[in-house]
């Protein structure tokens, strides 16, 4: 990495009908590498198309679109940056309206925000769902991604089966944290299968759900444990779900006090464990980036001051203090990720 500046996975709304990558994305590539970004990671790409959570949401469900995101790690390795796929599945907080019509959960537990009722999971899904992200990760490595990070966090289906929330399950993939983890075991081991020993898998993870049953940051460090005996990479620490209401990209985010809002939940975890910790979640100034890396994170991640700067990182090499992002959120944008404000 030439530096501790990671783009955190952010879905750029761009990718056509059927999930496949273009130069629209690949354009946002070339200013995030060309201008000083260590790492990208790509918008959570579908694993399976009962996962579509989001319009214009890439898709790395079948072989045919490895030859697309070939290019995008071309963009990002000309201008030196590494790519790492993230890899999704939307579980209950697919839309049903592009996943079948049909969002499955762990449990049939309904989402007091969107109001949709998933079906529980039958046992063969679970395990088509460890193939499916085993398959993608090796798609990933076709491709030439330096790594891939599974996204594990927000309420996603991964994240749905490490919640006590949303996995209710009296069978082998539910109840105990054991249990619980099981899926994400599953999917590490099957991925060293498919895609080889030496291939990072990386994983995002909800410090917390902010949901009163759902994981708390003690959860999370065991977890973080289990994660570094699977041979987990890297672990970006992250937090909130859907029905939590905006606690993963907040507002209101006026000066150092509210900046950084996962960084005592990633120190714990990192206090707990050797592997690298990325944190993500409202940094905005040079500052409090420096005390993270200070405290002993090992690298920052940053999603939507790069949307209104995609050479925020040059910028802060020339001494810029503070990021132009006022996180507003308004670049949640079905037609394509773009800031309201720049
Ligand atoms: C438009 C948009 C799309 C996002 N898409 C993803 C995604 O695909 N995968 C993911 O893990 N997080 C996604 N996020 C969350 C960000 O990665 C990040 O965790 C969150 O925005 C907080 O970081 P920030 O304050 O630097 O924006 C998205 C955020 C935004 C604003
Ligand atoms: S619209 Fe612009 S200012 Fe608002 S959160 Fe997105 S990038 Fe930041």
């Amino acid at each position: 990495m030439r530096n501790r500046f990671i783009r955190s996975a952010t879905h750029e709304y761009m990718a056509d009908g059927e999930g496949f990558v273009n130069e629209r994305i690949g354009n946002i590539y070339r200013q995030l590498a060309g201008n000083g970004v260590a790492c990208i990671i790509t918008g959570h790409a579908y694993i399976q198309p009962n996962g579509k959570a989001s319009e214009r949401q890439a898709s790395i469900s079948d072989d045919k679109f490895i030859d697309g995101y070939k290019k995008m790690v071309a963009i990002a390795h000309a201008g030196g940056s590494k790519i790492v796929l993230q890899a999704a599945h939307g579980g209950r907080q697919s839309k049903p309206e592009l996943c079948g019509g049909d969002p499955v959960c762990p449990s049939a537990v309904p989402d007091a925000k969107t109001g949709i009722h998933p079906r529980e999971m039958r046992e063969e899904e679970i395990n088509q769902v460890i193939d499916s992200f085993a398959e993608a990760a090796r798609r990933g490595r076709d491709a030439g991604f330096d790594a891939v990070q599974l996204h594990a966090a927000h309420g996603y289906l991964l994240s749905q089966f490490l919640s006590p929330h949303t996995n209710r399950r009296e069978d082998q993939w539910g109840g105990s944290e054991e249990n619980r983890f099981r899926i994400i075991s599953g999917i590490m081991a099957a991925v060293r299968k498919k895609a080889g020993n030496d291939f990072p898998v990386w994983i995002k993870l909800n410090s917390e759900d902010f949901i009163e049953t759902g994981l708390k940051v003690s959860d999370s460090i065991k977890i973080a444990k289990r994660l570094e005996t699977a041979g987990v990479g890297a672990i970006e620490v992250s937090g909130g779900m859907m029905e939590a209401g905006p606690k993963t990209a907040r507002t209101g985010i006026a000066g150092e006090k509210d900046e950084g809002y996962f960084l005592s939940a990633a120190l714990e975890i990192k206090k707990a464990i050797g592997v690298p910790i990325f944190v993500v979640g409202g940094f905005r100034s040079a500052a409090m980036i420096q005390k993270a890396l200070d405290q002993g994170i090992d690298m920052v991640s940053l999603a939507r001051p790069l949307v209104r700067e995609p050479d925020l990182i040059k910028k802060f090499k020339e001494g810029k203090k503070r990021a132009d992002c006022i996180s507003c959120n308004g670049c949640f944008n079905p037609e394509g990720i773009r800031c309201k404000h720049a």
